[in-house]
């Protein structure tokens, strides 16, 4: 058994216990580098799009980043062998809760200083398609004071501030939990991605 599919078990623990968990191996750091560099790079040259919300996907001014959604069949090195570790995941969490996941979507996200994504919920309105968010992140050397935090809120409005340090991956369930992004000093790049099974198709 690989070191992954061990911390990969430990997370579909975690995850039928307290619904939530960080995995700090996800891929190997030359592998969160080629992520980083390309996020930043694909920023740099204009190319990830003010992010939107819902099932509209109106522009919002509940959330500040800019994101790049990944395009199935057409991800690059770096993408796909991110993308290959959370189809791994999927696997580990089917077989161990049948949780009947099918396929995961991602997207780039970068918040420049200051932008913020207010508390919110990722299960959308119309679809209960979303089962496990998971949150990656790719920024080097983030320390406490540079802000940026990943608040989790779990029961009783108690909550946990997850810094967003690179090779570092989140993972909660999208119906339970709220989050909120707090404001950085500095450039924050995330991969935010869901867990996905078949939508039951009815209206919630
Ligand atoms: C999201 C989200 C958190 C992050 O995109 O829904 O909550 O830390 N992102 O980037
Ligand atoms: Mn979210």
């Amino acid at each position: 058994m690989t070191v992954g599919s061990i911390s990969f078990h430990a997370a579909a623990d975690a995850l039928a216990g307290d619904g939530w968990c960080v995995v700090d191996d996800l891929l190997d750091a030359s592998q969160v580098t080629a992520l980083a560099a390309e996020c930043a790079a694909m920023h740099d040259a204009s190319l990830l799009q003010p992010a939107a919300t819902g099932a509209e996907r109106k522009l919002s001014t509940l959330r500040g980043d800019r994101t790049h959604w990944f395009a199935t069949g057409a991800m690059s090195a770096p993408q796909q062998a991110f993308t290959d570790r959370l189809d791994a995941l999927c696997g580990v969490l089917n077989r161990e809760l049948m949780l009947g996941l099918v396929e995961c979507e991602s997207h780039y996200a970068v918040y420049r200083p200051g932008a913020v994504y207010a508390r919110h919920r990722d299960r959308l309105r119309h679809s209960d398609a979303r089962v496990v968010s998971a949150v990656f992140y790719l920024n080097a050397d983030w320390r406490e004071r540079d802000g940026g935090a990943l608040r989790l809120y779990l029961a009783d409005d108690a909550h946990r501030d997850i810094l967003p340090q690179a090779g570092r991956l989140l993972l909660f369930l999208s119906e339970r939990f709220e989050h909120e992004v707090l404001p950085a000093t500095r450039d924050r790049m995330s991969i935010a991605s869901w867990l996905r099974r078949r939508s039951s198709g009815v209206p919630l």
